[in-house]
């Protein structure tokens, strides 16, 4: 994926100085536009320097778009480093900034044949003749821009924001299938070639496996891998890993034959001695065309290569030229991007986790499947209903389905691939971790644990207090709770403010200086406040929005722990359930010792004054929202503010990297495409339960 981050907005903004600002800027626009500044800066970083944008280009884009119009209208906000400003992101500080001479785009998309139909018509539109067009694999890797010179590779760059990207010649100049020199006796003067730098498919295997056995991170995708590799300080490092290319596109062009048509252009690339992708092909029509993207998608596994749709050009330049471009891409292009991918699988085996309530989860162990630009061995099956419903059993082929970045999903079995006599899967009787029985009480959905000494509720239950949600202590996961709670140092949530650095040490995959990190952020998390004490404690029914208005008004745990059902009861935003679900909590006696010792060890367990910033848990870091439809119980403006106050992002175009599409009544045509690529949907009762509770166990 690719983004183009001056899209609009330098023109836009260039001759601001000469308009008058059109009245006052209240302070709420003000903040409105620092916190777009800020977002922007954020997301441009992530997308430049660590290759890890958790928005899609739409979304960027509209985030821009929004910042820019509220500078055009109040010119008086504009600060010198607004992100509107400079063209995206600073270039990185390893290699030397090169300026595109003629701007690197991204594309439009499009997602089914309807798309791909229409947007023919709108173009046809434009151009009196018929349009020939050129169909080409959408490769999944990162445009590079070569540089030729009298023939001689002389620099090759990366896209950045599309007007100056990285100087990576070095890199580039050890990937052995681009030509060093061009090929023929007449090179043209100047010649600036563009096309996709990706890593074939068992490159991507063969690093991940050396990744691997020297313990390095392994690569999510090829995609990240053929990024990461050309990022190298080291030009040796990426001569190591494999790297392919194909040109598709000309930049600047001084000398060499005048070119009329798209394949003109890309027979002479190839009569240079660069690789053209041998998939490509001329279509007479839009029929052609479709047909063209679906044979694409069949044969896409079978490349060698990772592709993610079919761009489809219009052949002719004189007819690009009349149809131009949008502020961002070209209107004679566009790319058909693929649905939700499915693959085969055998289902090895059902396993159930235990969380933190005693819940009982099925979930599905794959043979490893690479599905979705990922690699899958697990999968949540939910309940013992959703298993029964799908009758997937142990021993099935079964289909996995995953778009983008979204929560991998079990479809089914393949029956005709089903082995004879393969028995049905049952609910295990009793609990993996400690033997107890596992509960199913009538009408409801979940099997429970019900012992609350099971050893991995407490491991669960420990690993909630200190997670991102609650107390967040930094370097307290999973892994290391087990481990301390199989050494005896943790029993319950209070224990982690005994642990010094003297008790960590002996135990073994833990350096001295890890657990000396460690113990100062347990030492930190002590300040976090009575709400996310609360939160942390995982009473049933309270989350974030529970815990605040129970902080906000009760003011600290000591009030908390004695005020009754009818005091609870008559917190504003706590009803009955939740203050019964309270009381009981504080009854038992086993919980009342977890809060001696968080008093013990002086974790604050009061609430910040009334009038201070919120303190909502940030259960929904990392989650993006889009909204689309009326909601009964909140305005458009509240669920906003509450995703934000959670931590979460609320974008108005669904991507694949879209979290949730939240859907009210009279939804508009984002319903549609979130269905289109797989997006989980939440009703308003579902969103509801998600701002109390954060997303659930398992989510991506
Ligand atoms: S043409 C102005 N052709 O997809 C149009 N792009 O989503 C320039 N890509 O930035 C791009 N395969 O990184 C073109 N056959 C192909 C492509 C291709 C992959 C990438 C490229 C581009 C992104 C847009």
């Amino acid at each position: 994926m690719g983004r183009v981050r001056h899209s609009g907005g330098r023109g836009a903004v260039g001759n601001l100085a000469s308009m008058a600002d059109s009245g006052r800027v209240d302070d709420e626009t003000a903040a409105r536009a620092a916190a777009l500044r800020e977002e922007l800066r954020d997301h441009n970083e992530r997308y430049f320097l660590l290759d890890d944008p958790i928005i899609s280009d739409a979304e960027y884009d509209a985030l821009l778009r929004e910042l820019i119009d509220l500078e055009a209208e109040h010119p008086s906000l504009v600060t010198a480093d607004s992100p509107t400003q400079r063209p995206g992101g600073a270039p990185s500080a390893t290699f030397a900034p090169v300026a595109h001479v003629v701007p690197m785009l991204s594309l439009d998309n499009a997602f089914t044949a309807e798309e791909v139909r229409a947007w023919d018509a709108r173009i046809s539109r434009l151009v009196p003749d018929r349009i020939v067009f050129v169909g080409e694999p959408k490769l999944d890797g990162l445009a590079i821009s070569l540089l030729y010179e009298d023939g001689r590779l002389v620099r090759a760059a990366t896209r950045g924001d599309g007007v100056t990207g990285d100087d990576v010649t070095a890199n580039v100049a050890t990937i052995s299938s681009i030509p060093k020199r061009l090929r023929g006796a007449a090179a043209p003067r100047r010649l600036e070639v563009r096309g996709e730098v990706f890593m074939p498919l068992d490159a991507f295997e063969e690093l991940n496996r050396r990744q691997g056995e020297a313990e390095e991170r392994l690569f999510a995708n090829p995609r990240n891998a053929a990024a990461g590799s050309l990022r190298q300080k080291d030009a040796r490092v990426t001569a190591s890993r494999a790297l392919d290319f194909f040109g598709y596109q000309l930049g600047v062009q001084e000398g060499g034959p005048t070119l009329r048509s798209h394949h003109e252009m890309l027979s002479w690339t190839q009569d240079l001695g660069l690789p053209v992708n041998q998939h490509i092909r001329s279509l007479a029509d839009i029929d052609t065309v479709i047909d063209f993207c679906e044979r694409m998608l069949e044969q896409r596994h079978g490349l060698g290569y990772e592709i993610d749709g079919a761009v489809v050009k219009v052949d002719d330049l004189a007819q690009r030229a009349e149809m131009g471009f949008t502020s961002r891409a070209p209107r004679w292009a566009i790319a058909y991007k693929f649905p939700p991918e499915e693959k085969t699988t055998r289902l090895n085996g059902i396993m159930v986790s235990i969380g933190r309530t005693g819940r009982a989860t099925p979930f599905a162990l794959l043979e490893p499947v690479f599905v979705g630009g990922s690699t899958v061995g697990l999968a949540t099956l939910h309940n013992q209903d959703e298993v029964a419903r799908k009758d997937v059993r142990p021993g099935d082929v079964v289909i996995v389905r995953k778009a983008g970045d979204v929560i991998p999903e079990v479809v089914g079995p393949v029956l005709a691939k089903r082995p004879k006599r393969l028995r049905r899967w049952t609910f295990p009787a009793n609990c993996p971790a400690c033997g107890s029985p596992l509960v199913r009480l009538e009408g409801e959905s979940d099997h429970h644990c019900v012992n609350l000494e099971c050893p991995e509720q407490r491991v669960q239950r420990i690993v909630f207090f200190a997670g991102r949600g609650a107390m967040d202590v930094e370097g307290l996961g999973e892994e290391r709770v087990r481990q301390f709670v199989d050494a005896g140092l943790l029993r319950d949530a209070g224990d982690i403010y005994s642990l010094t650095v003297e008790r960590l040490v002996p135990l073994e995959r833990l350096a001295a200086r890890s657990a000396e990190n460690l113990v100062a952020s347990i030492e930190a998390s002590k300040t976090q406040g009575l709400a996310r004490v609360l939160v942390g404690l995982g009473i049933r029914h309270v989350g974030p929005t529970a815990a605040q208005a129970l902080a906000r008004a009760l003011g600290h745990l000591d009030r908390v722990e004695h005020a009754s059902v009818e005091e609870l009861t008559a917190v504003d935003g706590v009803g009955p359930i939740i203050a019964e679900s309270v009381a009981r909590f504080f009854a038992v006696a086993g919980n009342r010792v977890v809060l001696d010792k968080l008093r013990h060890a002086g974790v604050d367990l009061s609430a910040p004054q009334r009038g201070a910033a919120p303190d909502v848990p940030v259960v929904l870091g990392g989650y993006t929202f889009v909204l689309t439809g009326g909601l009964e119980s909140l305005t458009r403006e509240g669920a906003e503010e509450a995703i934000e106050a959670r931590g979460g992002k609320v974008t108005s175009s669904v991507s694949k990297k879209t979290s949730f599409v939240v859907v009210g009544e009279n939804p508009g045509t984002k319903l549609a495409k979130a269905e289109t690529l797989g997006v989980p949907i939440l009703g308003e009762a579902a969103f509801v339960q998600l701002l109390e509770d954060g997303p659930p166990e398992g989510a991506a």
